[in-house]
């Protein structure tokens, strides 16, 4: 039987950004190819260059097939879009990751922010989310190839585990290891009972102690306790 999985295809989680703009988080499907290309119309030059290491001025219908036609397995893809007011969908980012050919437990990761989206916690929420979908497909490490100066970037990267990177021609490349997740809510519940159930003990137990100390330093005691019904 497969195991329960949080980033399954029908995966939608609403939140807020430090705005207060809505987003829905998603997997990517091949119908999201114009959401895509409209996304990507959007960036700015530079942002281009640091997801793509190159200036790129178009997406090819190739590339955005490639880009949309993930497997979950593979390649996953989380988006993130909001709504206009005439109720469409507009793209806000993307966060994924492939498998390398060669080393499947290893994946190579690529996240984008909408420019005007940038700097609200979303690089973040995405980044959380794909580490997460990730552990639960076997993936043990993640690559990321980032341009020097791309401070928000290091910082996502440096907060999934501290590393140094390699230089590899222009960019630099961290291989962050995915730690074990974090105790889940019930883990943590049952590891505080045991922490409360240890400090009652440590209260009741010289307070049983000094009881029997003192009925041990008065003769008769233990006979008049006897007696009594
Ligand atoms: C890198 C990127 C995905 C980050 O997304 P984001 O939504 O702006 O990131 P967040 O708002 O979650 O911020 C992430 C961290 O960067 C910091 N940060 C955000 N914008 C920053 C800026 N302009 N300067 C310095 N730090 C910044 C945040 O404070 C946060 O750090 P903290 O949690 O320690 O405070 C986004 O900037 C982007 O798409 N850049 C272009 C494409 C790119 O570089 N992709 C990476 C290639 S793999």
């Amino acid at each position: 039987m497969q195991p329960y999985r949080r980033f399954h295809p029908q995966y939608r989680e609403r939140l807020a950004l430090a705005d207060g703009t809505w987003a829905e988080l998603r997997m990517v499907r091949p119908e999201d190819a114009a959401l895509l290309r409209d996304g990507f119309e959007r960036l700015s030059p530079r942002s281009r260059f640091q997801r793509f290491l190159s200036a790129k001025p178009r997406l090819s219908a190739e590339e955005l097939r490639y880009l949309t036609s993930v497997d979950g397995e593979q390649h996953v893809a989380i988006g993130a879009v909001t709504w206009s007011p005439a109720g469409r969908e507009r793209g806000l980012g993307v966060a994924r990751f492939f498998r390398l050919a060669h080393a499947p437990e290893v994946a190579e990761v690529a996240i984008t922010v909408a420019d005007d989206a940038q700097g609200k916690g979303l690089g973040r929420l995405l980044m959380d989310r794909l580490v997460e979908s990730a552990r639960e497909r076997g993936v043990e490490r993640f690559e990321f190839r980032v341009l020097a100066g791309n401070l928000p970037m290091y910082k996502l990267v440096q907060t999934l585990a501290p590393c140094e990177p390699e230089q590899d021609d222009d960019a630099l490349c961290f291989h962050v290891p995915l730690s074990a997740p974090t105790r889940s809510g019930y883990e943590l519940m049952r590891s505080l009972l045991a922490l409360a159930a240890q400090g009652a003990l440590m209260l009741i137990g010289p307070t049983c102690r000094w009881r029997m100390m003192a009925r041990a330093s008065s003769p008769g005691a233990y006979e008049e306790e006897a007696r009594s019904p």
